[in-house]
């Protein structure tokens, strides 16, 4: 590859597949990330976008309408998928479920009150509201029903986090979702590490021509907790990342089902464990670092890892850890609600990031990264340039990030617009709104941003701005992309 003027090469990646069972993990490496600040406009003035206008989200206005009526705080959401990550609407209706909150909370104190809620609202209409049209329908599961897997019951907090929701045959739903508690002293502080479990439930769902609901979702299958092997766990590191699971079928591999997550390499924190090959430069690079030079500079404490298991049985309730898929070692530590996006023979790896997580010396936005290659285990290219970044919410990385509640007087009013983005068929991307402004004129979100759509094209994703207006399409968007079969005796 050729290099930016001052930056390195990216490092070169072959795509090929191997064995999802193999032993390969793909790296994003530090030469990839480094591609996103060799196409930042150093230049780019306060509030304006310093990154491409191709892969950056349109603006989204601060005037935005609320999908719950105010009666939650609304964040990471999907609707129902099969096992090809399609959205199959459930007797003429769109059902999509969110993280929610009580609104008696802050924004920011929402994570450790995360419940599972669900909303819908009648497929295929031609002209919606403005808030999208959506009914809350409540909380999914039974109250007490996610904190019963945890045998320490002394919790100060229990909470449910993303995942994803499964229909099967007839009416019968599979909800993969993050099982969490806290223990924490009343000033704030670790009794002992959070706890988050990859977690299965099964319920039924109902419609008829008033609305959606769903019974069941009691028994809550503890499926997974991290292993400290390949993936990271609470003694080596209380801080750690493991969350957010997505299952789908391989057509390569007929009959099992997969699921992807988030992860972090298992290592103890603070071990120097970063190589060359985390790095990633080409022999003779004049940009290069060494493991050493990052390393001293604190680059070893974001170790992000994207997480395979297969399942072992029909009811997707047994799992084996698989090695990571991908590596982020020494340039990012959250690489947040993975998906598989299978198009055009070619497999998307899509996940998330925040500029915050980013390791010393590497800088990007908050937004959508994808990596592509010939199967679920590849040595994935990233997209765009060989950087990674896929849809940037609009940033100027020339100044610093400030926070969702402290935003930066000179940062573009979009970087904390949108976050948790998801990829769904025919490129759409939903997110939700976090934060819209700079310090002096700035609102918080809870509810679902603008769907906008990304043109997806071997290795590069692309922003579609002649969907909707301007590139934005409507609030809430998430539609359903077929009709779930349902037998006549169902
Ligand atoms: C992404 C995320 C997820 C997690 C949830 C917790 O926005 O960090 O990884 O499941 O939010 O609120």
């Amino acid at each position: 590859e050729d290099s930016v003027p001052g930056f390195p090469a990216p490092t070169v990646h072959t795509q090929e597949a191997y064995d999802p069972a193999a032993d390969f993990t793909a790296k994003w490496t530090r030469a990839d990330a480094r591609q996103i600040a060799a196409m930042s406009d150093p230049d780019a003035a306060p509030r304006a976008n310093s990154l491409p206008e191709e892969f950056t989200m349109p603006t989204v206005p601060q005037d935005f309408p609320d999908m719950s009526n105010e009666e939650v705080w609304v964040w990471d959401s999907w609707t129902l998928t099969d096992e090809n990550a399609d959205q199959p609407s459930f007797k003429g209706w769109d059902v999509v479920f969110s993280l929610v909150a009580d609104r008696s909370l802050g924004f920011d104190d929402r994570h450790t009150s995360a419940r599972l809620g669900y909303f819908f609202r009648k497929s295929d209409v031609a002209d919606r509201p403005v808030d999208g049209g959506w009914t809350y329908g409540g909380l999914v599961f039974p109250d007490g029903a996610s904190g019963a897997i945890f045998e320490d019951q002394s919790f100060s907090h229990q909470t449910e986090w993303s995942g994803s929701t499964r229909i099967f045959d007839g009416n019968k739903l599979r909800i993969f979702y993050t099982g969490v508690a806290f223990y924490r002293n009343a000033d704030g502080t670790d009794r002992k590490p959070y706890d988050p479990r990859i977690v299965q439930s099964e319920g039924r769902i109902f419609a008829d021509e008033n609305g959606v609901w769903m019974t069941g979702f009691r028994d809550q299958h503890d499926m997974l907790q991290a292993d400290g092997t390949y993936y990271q766990d609470g003694a080596q590191n209380p801080f750690f990342n493991f969350r957010d699971p997505f299952t789908f079928e391989d057509p390569a591999h007929p009959g099992k089902t997969y699921m992807v997550f988030e992860g972090n390499t298992a290592a103890v924190r603070g071990e120097r464990i970063c190589t060359e090959e985390d790095l990633g430069y080409a022999e003779g690079d004049p940009h290069a670092e060494t493991p050493d030079e990052v390393m001293d500079a604190g680059a070893h404490f974001q170790i992000a890892n994207v997480g395979l298991a297969v399942a072992d049985n029909a009811a997707l309730t047994e799992w084996t850890f698989l090695p990571p898929i991908l590596s982020a070692n020494c340039v990012n530590d959250q690489t947040e609600r993975p998906q598989i996006f299978i198009k055009d023979g070619k497999y998307y790896l899509f996940t998330i990031t925040h500029r915050g997580t980013y390791a010393a010396g590497i800088d990007g936005p908050e937004g959508v990264y994808g990596f592509v290659g010939s199967g679920i285990r590849s040595d994935f290219q990233p997209v765009n340039r060989g950087s990674g970044l896929a849809l940037a919410s609009p940033s100027n990385l020339n100044f610093p990030a400030g926070t969702p509640f402290a935003p930066h007087v000179d940062q573009h009013p979009g970087q904390f617009q949108a976050y948790s983005h998801y990829v769904m068929p025919d490129g759409l991307v939903q997110s939700f709104i976090d934060t819209i402004g700079t310090s002096d004129d700035f609102v918080r979100g809870g509810t679902l941003a603008p769907t906008v759509r990304v043109d997806i094209d071997g290795d590069s994703v692309t922003v579609d701005r002649t969907y909707g207006v301007g590139g934005l399409g409507e609030w809430a968007d998430i539609p359903t992309n077929y009709a779930h079969s349902i037998p006549a005796s169902a």
